[in-house]
């Protein structure tokens, strides 16, 4: 059974889909495991580090060649399928949504794509589950870099010189991304307060210190789904949400918004009335950028200044902790392989309710039933 780890084909992609650790493991289990060279690179893992794990290093031709699985970060472009053996099992984070045709690609392909973001919210699939891993680290790092962009500091300081107020945070949405924004925020000694649409959501939310702010209607008391996921919120209770957003966020120093619903663009949030409100100097994060934004000033990618108010729009943010978000995403693929392999083989229980949740392609054709081409059985 051999196990490849290409290097990562996208510039903006600094991730890798295996470490050290998780090379050991899969030696342990039975696999030659063959990593590009480079691969580990941008996240502080050289080729050494995973020859001296069990690996071998190869360039990409060799690294793919012959593979009976193969573990990525992103969805293997057009150009790299041809190199992959037709069976071949690709696990990634596919990014389906929109991408019909990357789909048929891989289909065409003959492999066998299973899509990691699409991992049921069980207890069972809690240690695969790839988007709460990387929105954790997305949500640490969104503070940071409003720290950064902020001219100020977050903490009261009393000193000689005179008194610092603290700084007022304020999270939008508090799933996984925004609750770990709350505690980082708090640890760096800012005022924070958070809202959310999920009733769910409030106790977590006085749990880490922070004030709950939104309207506790009885619509608010029926948003979750059974996944535990926000449901698109009625005009009327956008417009309800926006009137008390607008008054708050005017007083706060900086924004993190993370609010998702799933399947769905991001709700907008944040008005450009609203940044206008705002002093000169503050800090919006938005961490939905790539799902449309939260704030109607984001843009992808740019820092965008507006009135004095900063609108920080970065892409990919669990890639800007490159070695933390490699290590436990790769952590999540080792625990998928664990129920793909079975005594030393590829053994793909093909009825599990994991496998058939995340599973993409098989056999030539796209068999997801969310993805399915119209029209096709
Ligand atoms: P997400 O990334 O889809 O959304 C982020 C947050 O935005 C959610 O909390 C959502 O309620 C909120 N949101 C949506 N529309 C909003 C609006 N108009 N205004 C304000 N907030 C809005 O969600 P995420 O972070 O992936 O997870 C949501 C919940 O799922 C978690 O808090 C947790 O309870 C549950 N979960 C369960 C897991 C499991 O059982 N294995 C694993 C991870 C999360």
């Amino acid at each position: 059974m051999k196990i490849a780890i290409p290097a990562e084909t996208d510039p903006g992609e600094p991730r890798v889909a295996a470490t050290p650790d998780t090379v050991k493991r899969m030696v342990g289990i039975g696999a030659e495991v063959v990593v590009e060279k480079g691969a580990g690179v941008k996240a502080a893992i050289l080729d050494k580090d995973f020859e001296g794990a069990g690996a071998k290093t190869a360039n990409a031709k060799d690294t793919v060649g012959g593979a009976d699985i193969v573990l990525k970060v992103r969805r293997p472009s057009k150009a790299e399928l041809p190199g992959y053996k037709p069976g071949a099992v690709v696990v990634a984070i596919m990014d389906p949504f929109g991408h019909e045709a990357a789909l048929a690609e891989m289909a065409g392909a003959k492999v066998s794509a299973f899509a990691m973001e699409l991992m049921p919210r069980i207890t069972r699939a809690q240690v695969m589950d790839v988007l709460s891993s990387q929105a954790n680290l997305a949500g640490y790092r969104a503070v940071i870099d409003a720290a950064a962009e902020y001219g100020r500091a977050l903490p009261m300081m009393m000193t000689a010189a005179g008194t610092v107020p603290a700084a007022r945070a304020f999270v939008m949405g508090a799933g996984v991304a925004g609750l770990q924004a709350i505690a980082t925020a708090r640890r760096l000694g800012a005022v924070v307060t958070a809202t959310d649409v999920r009733p769910a959501a409030k106790e977590q939310v006085e749990s880490l210190g922070a004030k709950f702010v939104a309207v506790e209607d009885d619509e608010f008391k029926q948003a979750e789904t059974a996944g535990g996921y926000a449901k698109e919120m009625s005009k009327d209770y956008q417009a309800k949400q926006a009137a008390l957003v607008a008054a708050h966020i005017a007083k706060q120093d900086m924004v993190i918004t993370t609010a998702l619903i799933p399947g769905r663009p991001a709700p907008r949030l944040v008005s450009k009335a609203m940044v206008e409100s705002m002093k000169p100097g503050s800090v919006i994060v938005d961490l939905a950028v790539e799902r449309g934004g939260n704030c109607e000033l984001a843009e992808p990618d740019k820092v965008v200044v507006h009135n004095g108010v900063k609108i920080v729009g970065f892409l990919n943010m669990p890639g800007r902790l490159a070695a933390t978000s490699s290590a436990l995403y790769a952590k999540n693929l080792l625990n998928f392989l664990d129920l793909l392999v079975k005594e030393k083989k590829l053994n793909v229980p093909w009825d599990d309710e994991i496998v058939k949740a995340t599973l993409l392609t098989r056999d030539g054709a796209v068999v997801h039933p969310n993805f399915k081409p119209k029209g096709a059985a």
